[in-house]
C-alpha cells in the first residue's frame, strides 16, 4: 500500500521587532550589532547571527567572506561553532537572524540555508530540546519557527550513521 505523508511547519509571523517579547529583543538587536560588522566584499549581502545559550551568554556571529568563495562561512555557522567551541555542551535558548543587502533594502524574512539548517540541527539534536530561531531581513517582519525540524524536516542526524 502506497502512503502519503504532509509535513507541516508552523510560522509566526510578528510585524515588528518592538512585538517580540524583550528577550527577544534584545537578542535581535545583537544580531543587527553583528550584521554590521560582516565581512560580505563579494555579495555585499550581510547577515548577523545571535545565540542566547543556557548560561545566559550570548554569542554573535557574520558572514565572513573569501577570495576563494566557497572557503566563507555564513554567519549562523560562525556564531554556532563559536558557541560550540567556547561552550561545550551548553543550551541553545534561541537564535535570532538577521540579512540585508547593500544593494537595496531586505525587509524580506531571510531563512538559514540549508547547510546551516542542517549545522544547527547537530545542536538541537544534542540537546534534546528544540531551538526557536527567529528571522528578519534589515526591518520589517519577523519569523519565528519553534524549531529546526520546522526549516529541516527530515533532519539527517547521528541516529542513521
Ligand atoms: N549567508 C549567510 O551568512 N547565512 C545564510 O543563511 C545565507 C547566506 C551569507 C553567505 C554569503 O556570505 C552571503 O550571505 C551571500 O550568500
Amino acid at each position: 500500500m502506497t502512503k502519503k505523508i504532509k509535513i507541516e511547519t508552523e510560522l509566526e509571523i510578528f510585524e515588528s521587532v518592538s512585538d517580540l517579547p524583550e528577550s527577544i529583543q534584545e537578542l535581535m538587536n545583537k544580531a543587527h550589532a553583528a550584521r554590521n560588522s560582516a565581512y560580505a566584499p563579494y555579495s555585499s549581502f550581510h547577515v548577523g547571527a545571535a545565540i542566547k545559550l543556557a548560561n545566559g551568554e550570548v554569542v554573535t556571529g557574520n558572514n565572513q567572506e573569501n577570495a576563494a568563495f566557497p572557503s566563507g562561512l555564513c554567519a549562523e555557522r560562525v556564531a554556532a561553532f563559536y558557541a560550540g567551541s567556547q561552550y561545550p555542551g551548553v543550551a541553545f535558548h534561541a537564535i535570532a537572524l538577521t540579512a540585508g543587502s547593500l544593494k537595496q533594502t531586505t525587509i524580506t524574512p531571510i531563512p538559514p540555508c540549508g547547510a546551516c539548517r542542517q549545522s544547527l540541527a547537530e545542536y538541537e539534536v544534542n540537546q534534546k530540546k528544540p531551538i526557536p530561531i527567529y528571522f528578519m531581513g534589515e526591518m520589517g517582519k519577523v519569523v519565528k519557527v519553534d524549531s529546526v525540524k520546522d526549516l529541516l524536516p527530515l533532519v539527517f542526524d547521528s541516529s542513521y550513521l
